[in-house]
Order: C-alpha cells, then sequence, then structure tokens
C-alpha cells in the first residue's frame, strides 16, 4: 500500500456483545485523504467495527470494545475524552436517513449552534449554506430552508444528514450503508459527493454492494466472521487478492 498519513488507527479492537464477539482483534489505519471502504458478508461486523471509530457502541449497552483507537495520536477511549466532542470529529451517516423532524434549516444549524461554533445569525447562515453547498444539496433546498427536513426525498434526506455532519466541521466521516436505502440516480449522487468530500475528510463506508465499494474508495478492508481478512489499495483487492477468502468473496462465491 502507498505511505500516506493516517488520520486514525484501530490497533487489536475486539468488541464483544455480552460474550458473544462480533469483532476480533482488528488492526488497521484510515487514511486522511482517502476513502476507505469496509466490505464483506452481512453480519461479519462492519457496522460494529465502524461504530467503534466515534464510540457509537457505547450508545449500545451489551456492547463492550477492547483494544485502542486513536484520533491523530490520541486514544479516543480514553478518560479524558469528551464523547461529544469526538462524535462531532468523527461524524457519522446510517444506512435509514434520520434527519430531525425540524426545518431543513434546523437540522444543520443545531450542531455549530451546541458546539458554539456561530457566534451570530449572519455566521450560523453561513455555515448552513456552505454545508448544504458542500453536500449538493443547496440548489435544491435554498428557497425553502423553513421546510421540515423529513419532506425531502430519500436521497435528499441522506444530502441533508451528510450537510449536517459536515457542519460541525468533522475530521473524519463514517458512512454506514448510506446508500442502501436510495434507488440509483440519489445513489450515483451519493456516490459523487464522496468523491467530492475526498481529501477533505477522512471518509469510512460500509458497503455490502462490492461495484460501489470500486467505485467510491481507493482501499478497501475485507471483514469475514468479526476478523479482517485483507486490506489494501481497493485495486489490489479486486484484481490480485491475497488471500483465498477476498478472492471467494469477490468473485461471488459467497454472499
Ligand atoms: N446491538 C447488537 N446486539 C447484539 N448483537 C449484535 C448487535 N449488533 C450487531 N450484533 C451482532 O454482531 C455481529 C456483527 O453485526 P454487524 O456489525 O451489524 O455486521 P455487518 O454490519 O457486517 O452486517 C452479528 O452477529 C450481529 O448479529
Ligand atoms: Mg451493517
Amino acid at each position: 500500500m502507498t505511505e500516506t498519513p493516517h488520520k486514525m488507527s484501530a490497533r487489536g479492537v475486539s468488541v464483544f456483545y455480552g460474550d458473544k464477539q462480533a469483532v476480533k482483534d482488528v488492526s488497521i489505519d484510515i487514511a486522511m485523504d482517502k476513502v476507505t471502504a469496509f466490505i464483506g458478508p452481512s453480519g461479519c461486523g462492519k457496522s460494529t467495527f465502524l461504530r467503534t471509530l466515534n464510540r457509537m457502541n457505547d450508545t449500545i449497552p451489551s456492547a463492550r470494545v477492547t483494544g485502542d483507537i486513536m484520533l491523530d495520536g490520541e486514544n479516543i477511549y480514553s478518560s479524558a475524552m469528551d464523547v461529544v466532542q469526538l462524535r462531532a470529529r468523527v461524524g457519522m451517516v446510517f444506512q435509514k436517513p434520520n434527519p430531525f423532524p425540524k426545518s431543513i434549516y434546523e437540522n444543520v444549524a443545531y450542531g455549530p449552534r451546541i458546539h458554539g461554533l456561530a457566534p451570530s445569525k449572519p455566521d450560523l447562515d453561513a455555515i448552513v449554506e456552505r454545508s448544504l453547498k458542500r453536500a449538493g444539496l443547496w440548489e435544491e433546498v435554498k428557497d425553502r430552508l423553513q421546510d421540515s427536513g423529513t419532506a425531502l426525498s430519500g436521497g435528499q434526506q441522506q444530502r441533508l444528514c451528510i450537510a449536517r455532519a459536515i457542519a460541525v466541521d468533522p475530521e473524519v466521516i463514517l458512512m454506514d450503508e448510506p446508500a442502501s436505502a436510495l434507488d440509483p440516480i440519489a445513489t450515483a449522487k451519493i456516490e459523487e459527493l464522496i468523491h467530492e468530500l475526498r481529501g477533505r475528510y477522512a471518509i469510512a463506508i460500509v458497503t455490502h454492494n462490492m461495484q460501489q465499494a470500486a467505485r467510491v474508495s481507493q482501499r478497501t478492508a475485507f471483514f469475514h466472521l468479526g476478523t479482517l481478512v485483507e486490506y489494501g489499495d481497493t485495486d489490489q483487492i479486486f484484481t490480485t487478492p491475497r488471500e483465498e477468502r477476498t478472492k471467494d468473496y469477490i468473485t461471488g462465491r459467497y454472499g
């Protein structure tokens, strides 16, 4: 793999739900300037591992995480880490678009307001506009910012959720199958957006769609039964996988 600065590093990460182990001893580096795709069959621990990167598993009572995860060299599981701050720095977009039942404006303005990023109304307006522009949604909503976010189409709602994540100036954006509930046109827009966001944010995306992984990512991590089987440049993973299990998966021998 080509050398590149690491934004996040996981070392020996395991996740348990009660006494069932869902993620087994995963070590991986997430690059600053690349999109990293997590692929693998359903139930192999992709979402569980993704959630360790911003401590979203903290919200699941039975979940327990061991190992170390560093963000810019700082352990995010240390007691000194402010989890609210962490989740602004490492934002997340879920499979099902989940805008708040509030206006489009409010969906984007909420985070910057509670994080104190906008001292005045014009500052807040500017953040909302910039975030919606970066999420590729501004032109479609600029004349109806007071309409409800939930009245938008599914694809627009997902871009609104991306704008909401962007609004608090994250360093990393985690996406868990962000297009799996969307039609092909809305999916293409999300993929295009991921291209545009690359470089500004470190991006990790879970997808069970291998074509999507090949299109949007520069690095691919293949998970199977809770373990990280292989991690490399996306081209290499899809053309010359080193592991038999990776080869079997990408050639469709198992789902
Ligand atoms: N909240 C939960 N409680 C208990 N088990 C869970 C929970 N979430 C996921 N699991 C289990 O952990 C394993 C990995 O799931 P998940 O991370 O969702 O896989 P993937 O995203 O690859 O489909 C599965 O066996 C799943 O049933
Ligand atoms: Mg999942």
